[in-house]
């Protein structure tokens, strides 16, 4: 939600702050903008929409200067246009913020009766002009930024830089991530490592009311007091380099295709492949000993967690208690200090999520991880990270972030089961032995399947709606099938268990929705069947993902059959995600979406 970066130095900023946005274009691109100080002079340039936009402006009209901050925009308060587009100026004074202030209307109010002027509709303007208001009232740049501080409450990260003082920045925590990185006679910030990966990999994070002035000799970083505080400087592992698109049309279907390889890496990292047994748990949490587990996170990865219950619940008979994280956070759910929680999130940054896994850790309970960003602040406030090894995600739609979750999630279960005296030595090897199959399966599938869904995306782009059902671990894929396909095409879909038709949907059924059935060949069967039936028998339309044994036992006729291969139970979900990841991107493709930046999205929610 939002990116912001800032360098103060020896050469000129604007290029390079452009080149670090690119790398945080994922947080939101409703606008962009950067400002520079050069010749004591404060000046900015913004652009609405996406970054290529505030590059043309720049080509056309130019920065110099050596210090600098800079945006992109996920827009909160106020539309998307050049006029809210940050940096906001007042008085010499330069903001870029990513977060809510949440108390800007009380403070907009106060600041309009002592004579301010508002020019924007956003939230981070009163942050510009309190400062402003401060510097006039006699106070030094740095008690400004303090006092300022006291006042607005909220979530936010913040750059600001002052005309009057060509050679600082000045930054503040609390919430979203921010990084301060050293270079040589230079110094950087950004919403995170991958941002600066192309200046320093010398990085310390700010932590949660801790604010900074930057030279380009070092930094200082003050707590809430204005006392100093050391925090550890840590080597980034964020890659320097920018990740490009390969052969591929877009970044999603890369890393759709991307799925066998990221997976098998994934695998390697929690799975003995010469014992076929899961690597040993880590310490910190005691699954053989846990009464109850809870799982939070959102929107694709909550629903890894769903198909993570399904596992948990059934490999090692332990209950989950799983809620989307922004209804987790306020349930006040009773929870035991002896149990454990799990959060998943690919950016560890999400918002929702964080505060679920504070309100857990305030209860006493063990926190596990389930993150890509091993350096995120999820990662870091957790007792037991899993990292999910997907590498750099950049499609906004989540792909193979999800089956890589849903991969480590797999072998936790197993590794809990093993530890609970569920899962036997046998049924462990064998349970292995499926997952290491798993990324050869998913390629032959990737090669197959394609052409068949190309062609089923023509009539799927014709549709309003389309509903998507499923039982067991296909339950929460069906869901998932219809966030992706709204998400990128815009077209509306809802995912229902395929049990509750009858109770509700079924009224919709009719000749103009689809219904995409996802029914492998499991326990479930010749249940969903039923329901496909009820669905036939009101002149529904089916498209039916299925396996060999499940296309031979169903005698029903359908939209299209889509057959994968038979596969074990335990590695059904990551192999029946393909179809439905493949479908949305080829409707998305077909109706011209913008796929990897759908609209009003952001990758990574810094905001509740
Ligand atoms: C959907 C999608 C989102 C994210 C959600 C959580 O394709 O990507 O629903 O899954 O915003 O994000 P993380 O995993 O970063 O916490």
């Amino acid at each position: 939600m939002c990116g912001i970066v800032g360098i103060v130095g020896n050469q000129p900023v604007s290029e390079r702050l452009v080149d670090a946005l690119k790398r945080l274009e994922y947080r939101g691109y409703d606008s962009a903008g950067v400002a520079t100080i050069h010749d004591g002079v404060l000046a900015r340039r913004r652009a609405e929409g996406k970054l290529v936009n505030l590059e043309t402006k720049l080509r056309a009209e130019p920065l110099a200067g050596k210090t600098g901050i800079a945006h992109t925009r996920w827009a909160t308060h106020g539309a998307p246009t050049e006029n809210n587009a940050h940096p906001h100026f007042t008085d010499g004074v330069a903001v870029v913020h990513n977060g809510i202030i949440e108390n800007f209307s009380e403070l907009k109010d106060e600041l309009a009766h002592a004579g301010a002027t508002f020019s924007t509709q956003t939230d981070t303007e009163v942050v510009a002009q309190l400062l402003a208001k401060l510097v006039r009232d006699g106070m030094s740049q740095k008690d400004a930024m303090q006092a300022m501080l006291r006042r607005v409450t909220g979530a936010y990260a913040l750059a600001v830089i002052f005309q009057d003082a060509p050679g600082t920045i000045m930054a503040a925590r609390s919430g979203p991530p921010l990084a301060v990185g050293f270079g040589k006679g230079e110094m950087f910030l950004g919403s995170d490592a991958i941002a600066l990966s192309p200046f320093t990999n010398e990085i310390t994070y700010l932590i949660d009311g801790d604010w900074a002035v930057l030279t380009a000799d070092g930094v200082e970083i003050l707590d809430h007091d204005g006392k100093q505080v050391a925090r550890p400087r840590q080597v980034s592992v964020a890659a320097a380099y920018m990740v490009d698109k390969g052969n591929h049309r877009h970044f999603m279907e890369k890393e759709i295709y991307e799925q066998p390889e990221v997976i098998s890496h994934a695998l390697g990292q929690y799975i003995d492949f010469i014992e076929n047994k899961v690597n040993p748990m880590t310490a910190a949490i005691d699954f053989a000993k846990v009464p109850s587990l809870a799982i939070s996170a959102c929107g694709t990865a909550y629903l890894a967690g769903l198909v993570g219950k399904y596992w948990f619940e059934r490999y090692a008979r332990l209950p989950v208690e799983i809620d989307v994280a922004s209804e987790f956070r306020y349930r006040e759910i009773p929870l035991s200090p002896q149990s454990a929680a799990l959060f998943i999130s690919q950016s560890g940054e999400t918002a929702d999520t964080l505060a679920s896994l504070r309100y857990c850790k305030e209860h006493g309970l063990k926190i596990g991880a389930v993150v890509n960003v091993k350096e995120s602040t999820i990662a870091r406030e957790s007792d037991a990270v899993f990292p999910i090894m997907a590498g750099p995600e950049i499609g906004v739609a989540s792909t193979k972030a999800f089956t890589c979750q849903l991969s480590v999630l797999a072998t936790l279960a197993i590794g809990a089961g093993r530890a609970r005296g569920t899962v036997s030595e046998a049924e462990e090897k064998a349970l292995v032995r499926s997952l290491a199959e798993m990324p050869r399966i998913m390629g032959k599938v990737l090669n197959s399947i394609q052409p068949t869904m190309e062609s089923l995306s023509r009539e799927l782009s014709k549709c309003k709606d389309v509903l998507y059902l499923g039982r067991g671990t296909s339950y929460p894929l069906a869901m998932e099938g219809a966030l992706k396909l709204k998400e990128i095409s815009y077209i509306h879909a809802e995912g229902y268990a395929a049990g509750e038709l009858k109770h509700g949907p079924i009224a919709l059924i009719d000749e103009n929705m689809p219904v995409i059935v996802i029914a492998p060949h499991d326990r479930f069967f010749e249940k969903t069947v039923s329901n496909m039936q009820e669905v036939a028998a009101r002149g529904g339309r089916i498209i039916f993902i299925t396996d060999e044994k499940g296309a031979a036992a169903s005698k029903l006729e359908t939209m299209s059959t889509i057959i994968l291969p038979n596969v074990d139970e335990i590695i059904a979900p990551m192999i029946f995600a393909l179809p439905i990841q493949l479908l949305a991107y080829h409707t998305a493709v077909f109706m011209g979406t913008d796929v990897d930046q759908p609209r009003n999205l952001a990758k990574s929610v810094t905001v509740e």
